[in-house]
């Protein structure tokens, strides 16, 4: 039975709906009302699980011997961040951990606050620039200034020099010329006092989301005109093709970095050592979901943004690559062909496993396959590792084991094979070269 208010009980009740919608419009003003998804975006779920954690796993090792001989001579760490943009790269750095904390570790960030002496972010983009402030103005071991890293090193005469010049997702690749950073990299080996650590992160000049433009004539395609449509839906870059921003953008082999590096050294009369290059996001770069350049790029970077996102169920077909080989290029075609099928046998695989999990007797219906004995140790390893947490968790019920446990997990086993097989050649959608300058 349905009951109609009078005119007098309408009085008593609260405000009308119109009087709180300002506290709703705030809210959307202030972004943090956004709909957040790991699906797309600048910091979709390939960003925050799979680069900023490799950056980490190849940094880990430098940073903590960075630090401890900071600490031995009673001096904090002071970081350079060149095109800090918002200072994501404070965030990577901050995020980075000890090696292997227990499960019981509560403290388990390599650069504490009390080891961290200053961080300064430089940037040629005041709009940047203003976000970066806005977001650490607070923080007083935070600085921020404008300035163009290709004019030269952005340190005062009196400034002290920094113990680590950081660079992240392909900033290095702003110097279109190699002579500006050869200068910049030099000028950073002259001032060092005793040792430092820098990081320059490139785009890999044989990705295998731009095949169109590998060559082997390594004085060709130096520069790409890299546009930035990845940040939109395919119909929504498609309705703003005109409008998309392009950067010019220099592609990096290690065999190029070396030969910088070697240069930058002599100019300095100072040995700019390096100590390690790693492949970053070899099947996962952004432009393989846009296949702007090439047109065998699969939407992986899609697919495993899916295994990572809460809730949602992933189709393993679409992780599946059919790598497409290019004449005259065998030293990459073996590679990526290696790769390739590592990764389809892990999908695969899991693939079984998941067929064959009989949830409610809490056990596989069939025996899964035996792995054989000739497969590469890591992707054994990672196989082995998907049985058991199929068996660990396949029963449990509750909580969208397969969502949110298994396929995760599988992403994870997939970075780790990634990870492992790469070679620092530039092959990923990054190339980054970890390097120290020692004169004591
Ligand atoms: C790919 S973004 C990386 C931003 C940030 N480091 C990150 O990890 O997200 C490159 C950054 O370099 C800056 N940049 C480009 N050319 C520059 C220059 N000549 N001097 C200083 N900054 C520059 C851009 O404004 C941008 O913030």
């Amino acid at each position: 039975m349905s009951q109609t208010k009078t005119q007098g009980e309408y009085q008593n009740v609260a405000a009308p709906d119109t009087d709180q919608m300002p506290a709703y419009s705030e809210a959307v003003k202030s972004g943090l009302y956004a709909k957040k998804s790991g699906l797309v975006g600048k910091y979709d779920n390939v960003r925050r699980y799979w680069e900023d954690e490799i950056t980490r796993t190849f940094l880990r090792r430098h940073l903590a011997k960075l630090i401890e001989r900071s600490q031995a001579r009673m001096r904090r760490v002071r970081i350079l961040d060149l095109g800090c943009g918002t200072a994501d790269g404070y965030e990577l750095l901050a995020g980075t951990r000890q090696r292997d904390p227990g499960l019981q570790d509560v403290e388990v960030d390599l650069l504490t606050p009390n080891v961290l002496g200053l961080y300064k972010g430089v940037d040629l983009n005041a709009d940047l620039l203003g976000q970066a402030r806005g977001i650490y103005g607070e923080n007083p071991k935070m600085a921020f200034e404008q300035a163009d890293f290709t004019q030269g090193l952005p340190l005062g005469a009196k400034e002290k020099p920094y113990d680590l010049y950081f660079t992240s997702y392909g900033t290095c690749s702003h110097h279109n010329e190699d002579e500006t950073l050869v200068s910049l990299l030099a000028e950073i080996a002259e001032r060092t006092d005793h040792y430092c650590v820098i990081v320059c992160d490139w785009l890999g000049r044989y990705s295998y989301e731009w095949q169109t433009l590998w060559t082997n004539d390594l004085s060709e395609n130096r520069n790409m005109d890299y546009v930035v449509s990845y940040i939109y839906e395919k119909e929504e870059r498609e309705a703003r093709r005109d409008e998309l921003q392009h950067l010019c953008l220099r592609l990096m082999s290690r065999q190029e970095a070396e030969a910088i590096v070697a240069e930058a050294s002599k100019a300095a009369g100072v040995e700019i050592r390096p100590l390690a290059f790693f492949d970053r996001s070899v099947f996962t770069g952004r432009h393989m979901d846009t296949a702007e350049y090439s047109p065998s790029a699969q939407p992986i970077r899609a697919a495993v943004n899916s295994l990572h996102e809460a809730n949602t169920r992933t189709d393993p077909g679409e992780l599946l690559i059919d790598y497409v080989p290019k004449q005259g290029f065998d030293f990459l075609n073996d590679y990526f062909e290696h790769l390739q099928m590592c990764w389809n046998t892990l999908v695969q695989y899991t693939t079984q496993l998941l067929e064959h999990y009989d949830e409610k007797a809490a056990a596989f219906s069939q025996e899964p396959p035996s792995i054989p004995a000739s497969y590469p140790p890591a992707l054994r390893d990672m196989m082995d590792r998907m049985r058991r947490v199929v068996e660990g968790v396949g029963w449990l019920g509750i909580g969208l084991p397969r969502e949110n446990i298994i396929e995760p997990q599988l992403g994870y086993a997939l970075r780790y094979l990634v990870t492992g097989l790469q070679q620092g050649r530039g092959c990923g959608h990054g190339l980054v070269g970890i390097f120290e300058v020692d004169k004591t």
